[in-house]
C-alpha cells in the first residue's frame, strides 16, 4: 500500500500514526457505525432518490457496511460497498447475512481511489465520514461526481467549521476544515446542486463510543505495555474529535445532485 494511502487510512479512523493500523479492527470491534449517520442517509434517500428495482447504489469507504445494509433493507436495491480494510469487509458480509440482505449487498476490499475510476453509472453514491481519502474537497467532489449518472445523487457525511470557530480551535485536525459557505461555492464550481443538509451529530452518543474504545485500548496496553502511549494517544484523539464536533465543527449529511 502507498504511504500516502496508509496515512489517509489511519487519519480517516482518527489515528495519528500508521503504527495503529493493525490494531484498528481490535480497537473498533464494538462499533458497527464508524462515522456517518445511516438514519439521516435513509431519510434523504427516501425523500429525493427515485427507487426502482434497477437502482444501483455505491458506498465508498463503507467500513463494516452500516449504511449499505440499511439502504438494502429499506429500499430492496443493490448496494456495492468498497473499503480498504479486509477485516471491515469481512464484518460487513457477516452483518449483511444477519440482516438477510446478503443477496443485495456486494462488499469488496479495494482502494477508493481506484474504484472511482472503474465504478460509474450509479444512481447514487454514498461517502460517509471518510475525510480526505479521495483528496482535497474539490478533488473529492469531482471523483464522487464521476461515479454517478447525469441527475444522479451524492450523499456525503462531513463536518464544517461552525460560524464562530476557526481552524485554530479544532483539536483533532487532519486537514483544514472549510466553512459551510466555502463548501456551497465548491458544489457550484463542481456542477453539483445542493439539495438538503441534515445535522447528524447533535444527538449522537459520543460517550458510549469513547468508552468502548478506551476499554479496548486498555486491554491492548496490558498485552503490549511498550505501546501504551500509542493506545492512550488513540483514545485522546477520539476525545478530541468528539469535543470538536460538539464545539467548533458542525457534523452534516448532504444530498447533492449531479447537474
Ligand atoms: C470513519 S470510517 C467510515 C466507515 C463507514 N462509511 C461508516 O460510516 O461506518 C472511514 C472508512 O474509510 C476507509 N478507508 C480509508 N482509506 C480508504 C481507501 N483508500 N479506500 C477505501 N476505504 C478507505 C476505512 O477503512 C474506514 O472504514
Amino acid at each position: 500500500m502507498k504511504k500516502e494511502t496508509e496515512e489517509k487510512l489511519a487519519r480517516a479512523l482518527t489515528a495519528e500514526t500508521t503504527e495503529l493500523i493493525p490494531f484498528l479492527p481490535y480497537l473498533l470491534q464494538d462499533l458497527w457505525e464508524l462515522g456517518s449517520c445511516p438514519q439521516d442517509m435513509i431519510k434523504l434517500i427516501k425523500k429525493y432518490v427515485p427507487i426502482s428495482k434497477d437502482t444501483k447504489i455505491l458506498d465508498i469507504a463503507c467500513g463494516k457496511g452500516p449504511i449499505s445494509i440499511r439502504v438494502a433493507e429499506n429500499f430492496g436495491v443493490n448496494v456495492y460497498g468498497f473499503d480498504l480494510l479486509p477485516d471491515f469487509i469481512k464484518r460487513a458480509k457477516e452483518k449483511a447475512r444477519e440482516f438477510n440482505v446478503e443477496a443485495l449487498c456486494h462488499f469488496t476490499c479495494a482502494d477508493a481511489n481506484e474504484i472511482v475510476n472503474t465504478e460509474t453509472g450509479y444512481d447514487c453514491v454514498i461517502f460517509g465520514g471518510a475525510g480526505d481519502i479521495l483528496g482535497n474537497p474539490q478533488e473529492t467532489l469531482n471523483k464522487l461526481r464521476g461515479t454517478v449518472k447525469q441527475g444522479g445523487f451524492i450523499l456525503i457525511d462531513e463536518a464544517y467549521l461552525s460560524d464562530s470557530s476557526s481552524n485554530d480551535e479544532v483539536n483533532y485536525k487532519n486537514y483544514d476544515y472549510l466553512t459551510q459557505k466555502q463548501w456551497m461555492e465548491l458544489f457550484d464550481k463542481c456542477g453539483l446542486k445542493f439539495i438538503e443538509e441534515l445535522h447528524s451529530g447533535e444527538d449522537y452518543d459520543f460517550d458510549h463510543d469513547n468508552k468502548v474504545i478506551a476499554a479496548r485500548a486498555e486491554e491492548l496496553s496490558k498485552k503490549h505495555p511498550d505501546k501504551k502511549a500509542l493506545f492512550d494517544g488513540y483514545v485522546q484523539s477520539q476525545l478530541n474529535e468528539s469535543a470538536d464536533l460538539e464545539n467548533s465543527l458542525v457534523g452534516v449529511t448532504w444530498i447533492l445532485q449531479k447537474l
